[in-house]
């Protein structure tokens, strides 16, 4: 399934809808089966849904034509076994756009986990990553829109870490990733 269209055109939301009806078909299959999934994590199909909020936290950003610009190429892949079972998926990810990370032009932002990081909702996550000062102190995120009409930063830092939970990525391997966006915005300075 080739899905394509200009920025804003859909392709991001559409997919998704596609991708949960996929899961779903192959949940239903997997629910007659015997499961085996492990309890902490999510169910395969749980997985592969939440794989969505993490990949736009660090790959979609606000531009001039969509508030949720997804600033990477994807090809995704759902594996199915020969009774219809879903039995797993991976993604290929092509062409992001690093200069963003850097530099942002009027009316757009940096990558949303920047923002996510900034917005509190850990209330000890700035802390730990030693970012104390206000969001515009940090030049590399700050060169234009600092927050999105209608979109709250705190609640989507939320649904990021939820993914990662459900993913079943640990505190420490979260905290690698953060601290890798924190250190982009200390070089900045
Ligand atoms: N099926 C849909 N239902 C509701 N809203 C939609 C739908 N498709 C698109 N939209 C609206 O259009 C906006 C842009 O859609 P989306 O992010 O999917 O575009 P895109 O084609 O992925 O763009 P880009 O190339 O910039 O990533 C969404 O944030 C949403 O507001
Ligand atoms: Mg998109």
């Amino acid at each position: 399934m080739l899905i394509t269209g200009e920025s804003g055109a859909g392709k991001t939301e559409n997919t998704k809808k596609v991708i949960a009806y996929l899961a779903l078909v192959g949940a239903m299959q997997q629910a007659n089966e015997k499961s085996d999934v492990p309890k902490k994590r999510g169910t395969l199909e749980e997985q592969i849904v939440q794989t969505n909020p993490v990949l736009e936290a660090f790959g979609n950003a606000k531009t001039v034509r969509n508030n949720n610009s997804s600033r990477f190429g994807k090809f995704i892949r759902s594996h199915f076994s020969a009774s219809g079972k879903l039995a797993g998926g991976d993604i290929d990810h092509y062409l992001l756009e690093k200069s963003r990370v850097v530099r942002q032009a009027p009316g757009e932002r940096c990558y949303h986990i920047f923002y996510q990081i900034m917005s509190g909702w850990d209330p000890k996550l700035r802390d730990k990553l030693k970012l104390n000062n206000d969001l515009k102190y940090y030049h590399f995120c700050s060169q234009a829109e600092l927050t999105i009409d209608g979109v709250n930063d705190k609640e989507e830092m939320g649904i990021t870490q939820t993914a990662f939970d459900i993913m079943g990525f640990d505190e420490v391997e979260c905290m690698n990733l953060y601290k890798n966006v924190a250190g982009i915005m200390h070089m900045g300075e």
